[in-house]
């Protein structure tokens, strides 16, 4: 399909109402990770929501044992927010065995229409002036569409990560980030 001019934006005061229309969008799907999402941030007063996020991605006001990160959306010509991307700038324990570097969620309307690839891969052009070398990109091992994503964009599988009341193993990629091709 021809891509519109896709942009990865932090989120600002003036987008809002895309944002809340973002959340109605992940409301009406019963996935657990777009539950996580809302309930991590719905009920959050916007304003406070946009800061914050700014100051985790200049590790400002992290929880405990959070590192800092970059929480990007995928925006259409329109200003319609079709995914969400989460950048952990370095690992932390969990983050080196199932986490990763990047997680990355489309609406699922949106899905299969090649955003979650484009994504990630603007996400890996914001990666590259942190001076990374490489970035990890895990998924759950029955997740095709996500593995595929990582694929596309470069990752080379190095492991699958078994966690006892995980009944599902994480696989674990690596995707190599060319420095000095801004
Ligand atoms: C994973 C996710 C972000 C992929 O986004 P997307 O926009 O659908 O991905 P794309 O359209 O770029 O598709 C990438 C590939 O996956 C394939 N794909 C998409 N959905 C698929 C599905 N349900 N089953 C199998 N393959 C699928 C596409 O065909 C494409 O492969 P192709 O180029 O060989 O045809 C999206 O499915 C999603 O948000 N899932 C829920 C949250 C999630 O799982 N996040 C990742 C956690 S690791």
């Amino acid at each position: 399909m021809e891509h519109q001019m896709l942009k990865l934006v932090e989120l600002t005061l003036e987008m809002e109402p895309a944002y809340r229309q973002f959340l109605a969008d992940l409301e009406r799907e019963r996935s657990g990770m777009a539950q996580r999402w809302l309930f991590e941030h719905a009920n959050e007063p916007y304003p406070e929501l946009v800061t914050k996020l700014q100051d985790w991605s200049v590790g400002k006001q992290l929880s405990k044992g959070r590192v800092s990160c970059s929480t990007l959306f995928l925006v259409d010509d329109d200003g319609k927010i079709l995914g969400k991307v989460s950048f952990r700038h370095e690992l932390n324990d969990y983050l080196r065995k199932i986490g990763g570097h990047i997680g990355y969620i489309i609406i699922a309307d949106e899905r299969g229409k090649g955003y979650g690839t484009i994504m990630l891969k603007l996400t890996l052009e914001r990666a590259k002036p942190l001076g990374l070398e490489r970035v990890l990109v895990t998924c759950d091992e029955d997740n095709i569409a996500s593995a595929k994503v990582i694929e596309k964009n470069g990752g080379v599988f190095e492991n699958k990560y078994y966690e006892g009341e995980n009944p599902v193993p994480t696989c674990r990629y690596w995707i190599t980030l060319k420095q000095g091709s801004k």
